[in-house]
């Protein structure tokens, strides 16, 4: 296969209207502000294009930049944004929390810490009825695997490859991906079992053959690698960095019974998934029959505020009672008064009925572009968890690294934004807020069919 560029065909369809105006811009300049990053800011940020895009204002499915051009958000900063930037009545529960009272910690009684709570109780399957509050959701996987360690009194993990959970000392261990882990990472009781993904899995067979191959893989990891015990087993129900992978229906099935057998607990890194994101369920897990020990939460509840939490039961949450527990921000009425609203808001405007439409017109359409592109491997994912995954070659599964970077930047260029995520960063990630419309759709798939012509013939 050549990579050459031809002259795209012109895009047909226009970005939907927005009658949202944008404020004057008057702040620093785009190259104040990237100066300023790079004297004084971590050396490790990194941004996602060629020349970086600076966003100052957002409203609903729509980012503007300094100069006030528009853009179609389909990647929803990083998979964050669950009901809409800005959604007004996310900002009004949000201003008048903050004017109300900030933050006094649980110390003290306030309604909202438990409302959030209960509400969250009331999604989800009976029993799972009591939520930690985190800030992030490598704090609420470490805690989730702190208490899976001490409800079994085993130490051993079995992660996933491919995984994605987090950037602190503890999820990183959790994480599999070498470029993400730093050599100064701590965990060394987990063992990451192989991904259950059919498109790249080293087993050969059906999906279901190849899910339970990949299970039989825990097996021998827990025969060989630990002491026949583990505390737990964890996994994304769909791979969100890993680019929307995931394995056939009866692998969790099979896993949650293996892990269960060998004494461990099971935990659904929801913290992409979640929240309706997957359409047909509003949990990630729920689309494969299976029910968690842990549920852990973050980015979409928040809807961009810092709020992540870990959901389990009374008995195993009890586990830190032997000890103080104490989380400064968990709780704080802010970030609580942002996630009821959030939640209202996915129950009133239809949200995971909206994630289900627009996702199914969304992959049908990824896959006729498939049809049209060789460069097209896969298209994969439920509701709007979607990946398109780029190789150079259909036969050898070669990742198309550079083809994806085009892409996205050929697709900025024309005003949609997307992300790219697996190990070889070849994988489209296609995670709009959960309010787009089926125009969006209709500007996006374009958008797409004129980029992939631009950056591939054949
Ligand atoms: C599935 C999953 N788990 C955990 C995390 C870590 O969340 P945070 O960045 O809030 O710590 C992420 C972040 O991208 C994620 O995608």
């Amino acid at each position: 296969m050549t990579m050459t560029t031809t002259a795209p065909a012109p895009v047909r369809v226009d970005m939907p209207p927005c009658d949202h105006t944008p404020r004057p811009y008057t702040g620093p300049s785009r190259d104040e502000t990237l100066a300023m990053r790079r004297q004084y800011t971590n050396p490790t940020i990194f941004t996602l294009y060629h020349e970086p895009l600076m966003i100052v204002e957002g409203y609903m499915q729509y980012l503007f930049d300094e100069t006030g051009r528009r853009y179609l958000d389909f990647f929803a900063g990083i998979v964050t944004v669950s009901v809409g930037h800005c959604h007004p009545k996310v900002v009004k529960a949000v201003q008048t929390q903050v004017e109300t009272l900030q933050h006094a910690t649980t110390i003290y009684l306030h309604p909202n810490f438990p409302l959030l709570a209960k509400k969250l109780a009331s999604k989800m399957p009976k029993g799972l009825d009591v939520t930690y509050f985190t800030n992030s959701g490598s704090e609420a996987n470490d805690l989730a695997i702190m208490m899976s360690r001490l409800y079994t009194g085993n130490t051993d993990v079995i992660a996933l490859r491919n995984a994605y959970h987090g950037g602190s000392p503890g999820s990183l261990g959790l994480t599999s991906h070498n470029t993400w882990k730093f050599p100064a990472t701590g965990d060394g009781r987990v063992h990451h079992a192989v991904n259950p993904d059919p498109y790249r899995s080293p087993f050969a067979g059906t999906p279901e053959q190849i899910a339970t191959k990949s299970v039989e893989d825990i097996r021998d990891l827990i025969r060989y690698s630990t002491p026949g015990k583990i505390a737990a087993f964890i996994c994304e129900p769909i791979q969100g960095v890993g680019g929307a992978t995931h394995g056939a229906p009866n692998y969790l099935r099979e896993a949650y019974a293996l892990a269960r057998a060998s004494g461990g607990l099971c935990i659904a890194d929801e913290v992409q998934t979640g929240f309706g994101r997957t359409g047909e369920q509003y949990w990630g897990f729920e689309n494969f029959d299976v029910v968690p020990d842990f549920v852990t939460m973050a980015k979409g509840i928040g809807n961009g505020a810092p709020l992540a939490a870990v959901a389990t039961r009374m008995d195993i949450a009890k586990t830190l009672t032997q000890r103080l527990h104490f989380n400064t921000f968990g709780g704080n009425p802010v970030s609580m008064a942002a996630g009821l609203a959030v939640l209202d808001v996915i129950d009133e405007e239809g949200i995971q009925e909206n994630a289900r439409e627009r996702g199914r017109e969304l992959k049908t359409g990824l896959a006729r572009l498939q049809g049209s592109y060789p460069i097209i491997g896969d298209v994969r994912g439920m509701g709007l968890m979607l990946g398109v995954e780029l190789v150079r070659d259909r036969g050898t599964k070669e990742p198309a690294k550079a083809a994806a970077l085009d892409v996205l930047e050929s697709a900025r260029e024309q005003g949609l934004l997307i992300g790219k995520g697996g190990l070889d960063a070849n994988i489209l990630r296609v995670k709009p807020p959960m309010c787009i419309t089926a125009a969006d759709v209709e500007f996006a798939l374009d958008v797409l069919d004129h980029a992939f012509a631009s950056v591939a013939s054949f």
